[in-house]
């Protein structure tokens, strides 16, 4: 066997020497059987190391071009011939779990099964994170589709980054939002969960610990999961991430990073106070790690107050901001946003030119159309108005249950976080909800560990009308009624704490 090496070429030795054996064997000048010289002797007879002729052979291995044979050494592996073509093949079923990813496998696909688990056609809906389709912009859609008719510059590819009369509005947004920040700093995203997923392919390798606020988002949890992570949860109160345990927990694993959704938080609908705040990100800071800062909900509040983001208080480029128009808008645009330190934008950049190029340009433009001509800002205004009204009305027809179900009253965002008692398992409750026609989505889900969150739920007040609202709270009150009677035990503890 004779190896062609050329030490004046760019290409390395060892690829060199694998390319000159497959040719060889391939055409079958080193028929199967044949011996390959032992490393030793081929490196000795071509001058190379003999670490190199082992990387070639061990890459000739992974090809299925040669195998190592006890006694023998390296032998060209025999031909693996076709199977025979039969007249009538049978096929068997494809056994697909096999071929899985393992990691998927700690996913579990609760939502939808609790979804479709006896839920009644006419059920109301406190479950979903969708707001109230009948609050959708559609004039003011077709306003804009009326005045710009399409054009092909509006069905093309653009930007990775996403369109730019976008991202120039966008900047303007952040403004708004106290984060000044130039066009060229912001990337378009498939949802603000394009962000979630990116971080965690940017940071995440099985192994790694991530921290959340427990409870948290559940997708955000499925996400991280996925990626084999150890997810570290860090109570709440009424103040925010708890900063006095979370040190503790930077010190001990080492976070990658901190997810933390600080302004009217799902689920919870808890603000992190401006005190909270700057704890977090001098811990952040202290101990050198980044925080993924989720924010769909800070621009529905319903007093005067505004929370900056961590993004704008933070002064040494240690937070990832992600912000959607999923809640403000509509889900179905899938048009979220990210704002992020300059080395992490440029991972983010790589995978979503590898994901799905761009966010799709017909949104884009609409949207970009949208923000121009102030409808934002109106439809905002409405919007912000009308949840208000709902939570309102959410709040006094669960304060009819006397003391049944305990809960902080939000400011703002689409959700109310409630506890009811302890002696009620939440899957009887869960199950008499669906049956009566009413639907939640149980505390459990928004947990890291599912055996937390027993006896709370969330309801998301913004997508019933009003006299929905009132009859679905009213079967809720009477479901809990029922089983709190049928389960009466002298132990029941009835304290007043809703959010740990
Ligand atoms: C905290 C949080 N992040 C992200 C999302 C999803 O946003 P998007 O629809 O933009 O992916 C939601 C929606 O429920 C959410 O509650």
């Amino acid at each position: 066997m004779r190896v062609t090496i050329n030490k004046n070429i760019s290409l390395p030795i060892y690829i060199q020497i694998i390319n000159s054996i497959k040719e060889q064997i391939l055409s079958g000048l080193l028929p199967p059987g044949f011996v390959l010289p032992p490393e030793r002797k081929l490196a000795a007879s071509n001058g190379v190391s003999r670490s190199t002729v082992i990387k070639a052979y061990d890459e000739l291995k992974a090809l299925g071009l040669v195998e190592s044979h006890r006694g023998k050494g390296t032998v060209v592996t025999e031909k693996i011939e076709p199977h025979p073509p039969s007249k009538k093949q049978q096929v068997f079923p494809l056994s697909w779990h096999p071929l899985f990813d393992k990691k998927l496998g700690n996913v579990n696909d609760t939502i939808s099964d609790l979804m479709n688990a006896g839920s009644r056609q006419d059920a109301v809906s406190f479950d979903a994170g969708i707001c109230d389709p009948r609050l959708y912009p559609l004039h003011q859609l077709q306003a804009i589709l009326k005045e710009y008719p399409l054009q092909s510059e509006m069905l093309g590819l653009c930007a990775v980054e996403g369109y730019y009369p976008l991202r120039e509005e966008l900047s303007r947004l952040m403004e708004e939002r106290s984060l000044s920040v130039s066009p060229h700093e912001v990337m378009l995203l498939s949802g603000s969960m394009q962000g979630i997923d990116f971080a965690a392919h940017t940071f995440l390798s099985p192994g790694d610990a991530v921290i959340v606020e427990e409870p948290t988002f559940l997708q955000a949890i499925q996400r991280f999961r996925a990626a084999g992570a150890k997810i570290i949860g860090i109570p709440l109160d009424r103040e925010g991430i708890r900063t006095d345990v979370l040190e503790a927990q930077l010190a001990r694993y080492k976070p990658k990073f901190i997810y933390t959704i600080p302004t009217f938080h799902n689920p919870t609908g808890v603000v992190m106070s401006m005190r909270r705040r700057k704890e977090l990100l001098d811990l952040a800071h202290k101990y050198q790690v980044p925080i993924l800062e989720d924010d769909p909900y800070g621009e529905i509040h319903f007093t005067k107050h505004k929370y900056p983001p961590l993004k704008a208080l933070d002064q040494h480029g240690y937070v990832i901001y992600i912000s959607t128009f999923s809640k403000v808008l509509f889900t179905g645009f899938r048009a979220g946003w990210v704002i992020a330190p300059e080395p992490v934008m440029k991972k983010f950049v790589i995978l979503k030119q590898i994901t799905d190029l761009h966010v799709n340009t017909p949104g884009q433009f609409i949207l970009s159309r949208f923000l121009r001509e102030g409808y934002y800002e109106d439809h905002l205004h409405q919007q912000v108005t009308a949840f208000q009204q709902k939570r309102d009305l959410t709040v006094s027809a669960l304060h009819k249950a006397e003391g049944l179900l305990t809960f902080d009253v939000p400011d703002g965002g689409i959700y109310i976080w409630c506890k009811f008692p302890e002696n009620i398992p939440q899957r009887a409750l869960l199950s008499l909800c669906a049956a009566k026609g009413v639907n939640y989505l149980p505390g459990n889900l928004f947990y890291p560990q599912e055996s937390d969150g027993e006896h709370f739920l969330r309801l998301n007040y913004s997508y019933e009308i009003p006299d929905r609202i009132e009859k679905g709270i009213s079967l809720l009150l009477e479901a809990v009624g029922e089983l709190n009677s049928r389960n009466k035990s002298p132990n029941v503890k009835r304290e007043y704490n809703p959010i740990i």
